[in-house]
C-alpha cells in the first residue's frame, strides 16, 4: 500500500522540496554563463566548484561576464540538461557520467563495479592519455568535456544492515540511469530502480525503494542516512561528472573574454578536485558524528563484493573496449612500480 501510494507520488512528480536559492542578477551586455547542477551549492565538490567558478567569474569578468548557478535541480535535472547544453539553454553541466549512456557507451566504464582501488587511480587514469581522450566523446552532440571533476567512491545503504552482497538478495535499490549499475544491482540477486536524484530521498523515505548506492558527499547532503539503517563503506564503484559546454557557444566568444574564462575555468577544477577527498572525508564524519552507522567491511568481506559484481565487466567490455577497461585497470597498480 505504500509503495502504490509513493509510485503515485512519484509519477506526479512530487518531489521533496529544496530550499530556494537566491540568483545573482547578470548586468546588460555580459555574456551570462548558466550553470545547471542538481546537488547543493556548499559542502559537495560539484556544488563547491560551481559556486567557487561563479565567484571568480562574476568578479574577475565583471561588466563582461556574468555566471549564475542553478543548484538542486531547479532548472533541470541531469537527465534533461544534457538536453538544455545541446540546445544552448545553459552553458556550463557536470553530469554525473552514469547518466550519459544515451548519449555514449564509452562512459560506461566508469561504472564499472571495483575498477579503481582509489581516487588516486582515477586521477591517473583520467590524466592519461586514454582517459583525456575520452573527454572528446561527446563532440558529435556539439559539446565539448572542458574537464573532470572527481566526487568519490560510493557506498551502499539498505533500510537493513548490509555486510555481504547476499545481504541485498530481495530488496530495491535506486541506480542512475546506468544499465551497468542496473546489472551490478541484479548480481547480488536485488532488483534496481533508476530515479532521478531529486527523488531519492522521498523514495528512501517512503520505501519505494529500499537502498541506495552513492557518494559520502550526496549521502551526507542529499541526507540520505536520514532514512537509512546505516551506510556500509563498500568503494564499490566511483561517482565523478565532466564539466561540458556547448562548443558554438564557447567558440562564439571573443578570444581573449574565452582565454580568461578557461583560465579561471582550469585554476578552479584544480582546486576543486584537490579539495574533494577532504570534502567526501568531512561529510563521511558529519554521518558518525550525527550517530548513524557505518559499517566497514573486512578484506573478506570487500572481496565478496567485488567477486560477485566484477563478472559483470564482462557484458559491457565489447561496447566500452577492452584495451579501455585495461588502461583504466593498469592504473591501480602504477603507484606500486
Ligand atoms: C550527482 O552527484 O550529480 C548526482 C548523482 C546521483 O544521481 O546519484
Amino acid at each position: 500500500m505504500r509503495r502504490a501510494f509513493t509510485a503515485v507520488i512519484l509519477a506526479l512528480g512530487i518531489v521533496f522540496a529544496a530550499p530556494a536559492f537566491a540568483q545573482i542578477d547578470c548586468k546588460l551586455g555580459e555574456v551570462v554563463i548558466k550553470f545547471s547542477h542538481v546537488v547543493p551549492p556548499r559542502g559537495h565538490p560539484k556544488g563547491d566548484f560551481a559556486r567557487m567558478l561563479a565567484e571568480r567569474v562574476n568578479t574577475e569578468m565583471n561588466g563582461r561576464a556574468c555566471m549564475q548557478v542553478f543548484p538542486f535541480s531547479q532548472l533541470y535535472d541531469d537527465e534533461k540538461v544534457m538536453e538544455a547544453l545541446i540546445l544552448g539553454d545553459v552553458q556550463l553541466a557536470a553530469p554525473s557520467l552514469s547518466k550519459l549512456e544515451v548519449y555514449t557507451n564509452k562512459y560506461r566504464l566508469f561504472d564499472l563495479p571495483f575498477l579503481f582501488e582509489d581516487m588516486d587511480a582515477v586521477q591517473r587514469f583520467t590524466a592519461s592519455e586514454k582517459g583525456q581522450e575520452l573527454l572528446g566523446v561527446m563532440s558529435d552532440f556539439g559539446v565539448v568535456g572542458l574537464g573532470y571533476l572527481f566526487d568519490g567512491l560510493k557506498h551502499f545503504s539498505a533500510d537493513k544492515p548490509l555486510l555481504v552482497p547476499s545481504d541485498g538478495a530481495g530488496l530495491k535499490f535506486r541506480v542512475q540511469n546506468s544499465d551497468v549499475a542496473v546489472a551490478m544491482i541484479e548480481a547480488m540477486g536485488a532488483s534496481a530502480q533508476k530515479l532521478a536524484f531529486k527523488e531519492v530521498y522521498g523514495a528512501l523515505q517512503l520505501g519505494v525503494v529500499d537502498g541506495q548506492e552513492n557518494s559520502w558527499s550526496n549521502i551526507f547532503t542529499s541526507r540520505f542516512f536520514e532514512v537509512q539503517d546505516g551506510i556500509t563503506e563498500t568503494n564499490h564503484q566511483l561517482l565523478a561528472y565532466v564539466v561540458f559546454a556547448p562548443k558554438e557557444w564557447l567558440e562564439s566568444l571573443e578570444p581573449d573574454l574565452r582565454e580568461q574564462f578557461l583560465t579561471i575555468f582550469r585554476e578552479t577544477l584544480v582546486k576543486a578536485n584537490g579539495q574533494a577527498a577532504k570534502t567526501s572525508e568531512e561529510n563521511r564524519q558529519r554521518i558518525v558524528d550525527a550517530g548513524y552507522t557505518v559499517r566497514e567491511l573486512t578484506p573478506e568481506q570487500r572481496q565478496q563484493w567485488s567477486d560477485v559484481m566484477r563478472p559483470v565487466w564482462g557484458e559491457f567490455e565489447d561496447e566500452i573496449g577492452k584495451d579501455l577497461i585495461d588502461a583504466a585497470e593498469a592504473a591501480n597498480v602504477t603507484k606500486n612500480n
